[in-house]
């Protein structure tokens, strides 16, 4: 049997078909054939960048990207995630089969073997059931998190959370004995307060248990007690180590960073992002800004075009005349956080985030909003000891005095920065692991 051929269906957003991309260029360098479906609206996008066409970096590594519609109108609010979950389920269902029928007609004598799913799109994984193909979840956050989806329904039946909603009858809750207890607002279902999106998953969770593997991008030395839960954990991780040069980005990175970066001593800068969904809002935006321009050091901070952040920012250029900073659209993140100049990095905490900081042994701020960020927190701060959190005022605002007062705690903290070098070392020591994990999985779809 040849080499297996792969087809990547990621949900729609950057945090999941980033490390997809990833993922499916390693596959690719093993000799594997990659078909990427992704929305027409993001394979449009994509044209725009280098991503495909001009560099042919997809090309050159047998990555053949196709799309799909998912249904929402244009004048649909995207920002609406249930009206885009139900409409790419519905859309793409259907066509999927066709589709499939199609790439198998091109490639005859390499029929897709395996599908491989991000979080929202389980139903693809039915689909592969029913045609008999095999399937695999391809999980954008912690193991931990996936536990946490998982346990819901045992969670229900012991009377711990509410059957209709998530929502916790008790403060805290512990996942399984060797898991660090959690406060029950850090479950990922319950922060998003909503129903749709409780009963969505307990659905998900059915799809994803059709998968033979669940494949995460994390390793033994970060969640051994986690991943030990499920024969199905297949830790891949971390793929984000010092592999920059292959990106799956949707915006133009602003490489003019990298030079100003090297004009400042080794861990002199504050780095700050909050990934690719979310917005901070005005009041938070200028105390912020505040809090950067009180440290009196220097601070690259990403504040994304797509969104409110943004105007605020062109509103109120007063707020953000400290000349100490640096402010740009988008950063090649990977190569930031391994930059020397780099002392810490303020984030949300997304999955990908927290694995390229540890990869890098840069020491993090905490400032979760939703999903698993404040699980990953609980790992961040009271697990792994590589960061400190923020406190909020009674106004739910995190205000430039604590934006101070922590930034200078942390660097000041010695230990946590050791604690930082010695995880990346262990980590990146035993990438291995990951790799033999590869291999399994390479081997299993060539069966
Ligand atoms: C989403 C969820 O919000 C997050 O909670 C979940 O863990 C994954 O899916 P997102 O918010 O985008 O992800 O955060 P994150 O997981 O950190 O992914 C962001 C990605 O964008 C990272 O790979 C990061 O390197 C990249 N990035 C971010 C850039 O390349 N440039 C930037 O300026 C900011």
């Amino acid at each position: 049997m040849g080499n297996p051929h792969f087809l990547a269906i990621p949900y729609p957003i950057l945090g999941h078909m980033n490390p997809l991309m990833q993922f499916s260029h390693i596959l690719a360098k093993h000799g594997c054939k990659i078909t990427f479906l992704t929305s027409d609206e993001n394979y449009n996008k994509m044209k725009t960048t280098s991503i495909i066409g001009g560099k042919g970096k997809i090309m050159e590594s047998h990555i053949n990207l196709v799309s799909l519609p998912d249904g929402v109108n244009p004048q649909d609010d995207r920002k609406d995630v249930a009206k885009v979950i139900l409409s790419t389920k519905t859309t793409m269902s259907a066509m999927l089969p066709k589709v499939i029928e199609e790439i198998n007609n091109i490639n005859c004598d390499n029929k897709i073997s395996c599908i491989i799913v991000t979080k929202n799109m389980g139903w693809a994984l039915e689909v592969a059931h029913q045609l008999g193909i095999k399937g695999a979840l391809f999980w954008p956050a912690s193991a931990t998190c996936l536990v946490s989806f998982n346990s819901m329904e045992s969670l229900v039946e012991e009377g711990i959370i509410d059957s209709q909603n998530g929502l916790p009858k008790k403060e805290e809750i512990q996942l399984s004995t060797n898991l660090p207890m959690m406060e029950a607002a850090a479950m990922p279902w319950y922060n998003l307060h909503n129903a749709f999106f409780f009963l969505h998953m307990m659905k998900e969770m059915q799809n994803m248990n059709l998968g033979e593997w669940w494949l995460c991008n994390t390793s033994m030395d970060l969640e051994a007690e986690a991943i030990s839960l499920s024969p199905k954990f297949l830790p891949i991780g971390p793929l984000m180590g010092n592999e920059h040069n292959i990106m799956g980005s949707l915006w133009q990175e602003d490489e003019t960073c990298l030079e100003w970066l090297d004009q400042y001593p080794p861990k002199s800068i504050i780095y700050v992002s909050f990934g690719s969904l979310i917005s901070i809002g005005p009041n938070q935006f200028i105390e912020l800004a505040h809090g950067l321009d009180l440290l009196k050091r220097p601070y690259l901070w990403v504040v994304r075009k797509d969104k409110g952040d943004n105007e605020v920012k062109n509103s109120h250029p007063n707020e953000l005349k400290g000349n100490q900073g640096k402010i740009i659209d988008w950063s090649p993140q990977k190569k930031i956080l391994c930059h020397p100049s780099i002392a810490c990095f303020i984030t949300h905490c997304g999955w990908n985030s927290t694995i390229e900081s540890v990869c890098n042994g840069v020491p993090m701020l905490c400032w979760p909003f939703f999903s698993d960020q404040l699980m990953n927190k609980t790992y961040i701060c009271d697990v792994w000891k590589v960061g400190l959190g923020f406190e909020k005022d009674e106004n739910g605002l995190i205000t430039k005095e604590e934006i101070k007062k922590k930034v200078d705690e942390l660097l000041e903290d010695e230990e946590i920065k050791e604690r930082c070098l010695k995880l990346m070392e262990m980590v990146v020591k035993n990438k291995g692991e990951g790799d033999n994990n590869l291999n399994k999985f390479i081997n299993w779809a060539k069966e």
